[in-house]
């Protein structure tokens, strides 16, 4: 199985959704988000993102598949209809062993966990999570999904920028696995 990077946009109070949705607008961090998701090293090479099947269906049509990236929706729904090209996995181990076979073996450099609460619950939990890259809006919003708790397992390493968007400020923090 292979390993992947978390990236998600938390508020002050690890909030990253309510009523099924984000709660904030904030273009210069959606850029972050599709620049981070989308660098490659190798230029032939493409990344991969999963995400729960509440978090798809939370993205707007016109947007997804997310462009550039192989898009897998994890679901328990064996008839679950997704477009062509887009992945489903019955479980995250799915996901992973899927993109550790062929084609996808040498077609995807990196994979991101890109949530929603549900799924990133789950996915830090596992071993091959070795990375989070986290922004921390720095702003309450009332959310009712929560990024998991992550000090005791993750450490800060560094703080890849800072930005803000209208009067909204944030910071882009980068956690590693510690070592045990
Ligand atoms: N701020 C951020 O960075 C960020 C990022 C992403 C999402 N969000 C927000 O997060 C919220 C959505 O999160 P959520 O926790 O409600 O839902 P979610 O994690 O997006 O999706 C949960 C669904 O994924 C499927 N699933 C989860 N674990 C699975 C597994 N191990 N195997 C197979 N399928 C699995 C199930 O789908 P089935 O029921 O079909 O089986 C489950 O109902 C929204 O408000 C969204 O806007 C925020």
């Amino acid at each position: 199985m292979r390993s992947f990077d978390v990236i998600s946009a938390a508020d002050l109070d690890l909030g990253i959704g309510k009523d099924g949705d984000l709660p904030w607008k904030l273009r210069s961090e959606m850029r972050h988000f599709s620049r981070t998701t989308k660098r490659t090293e190798d230029a032939t090479k493409r990344n991969a993102v999963f995400m729960g099947r509440v978090n798809w269906e939370a993205t707007p049509e016109k947007y997804r598949p997310l462009p550039g990236r192989l898009n897998v929706v994890l679901t328990r729904r064996e008839d679950y209809p997704l477009p062509d090209g887009v992945l489903r996995a019955n479980s995250i181990e799915d996901a992973l062993r899927q993109l550790a076979e062929p084609p996808y073996d040498r077609e995807i450099e990196r994979v991101f966990c890109i949530g929603g609460g549900n799924v990133y619950a789950q996915a830090m939990a596992m071993p091959q999570c070795t990375r989070l890259v986290l922004t921390r809006i720095d702003e309450r919003y009332g959310c009712d999904t929560f990024f998991p708790a992550h000090a005791e397992d993750f450490e800060l390493t560094e703080v890849l920028g800072r930005g803000s968007d209208g009067d909204v400020d944030y910071e882009i923090q980068d956690w590693r696995r510690r070592a045990v």
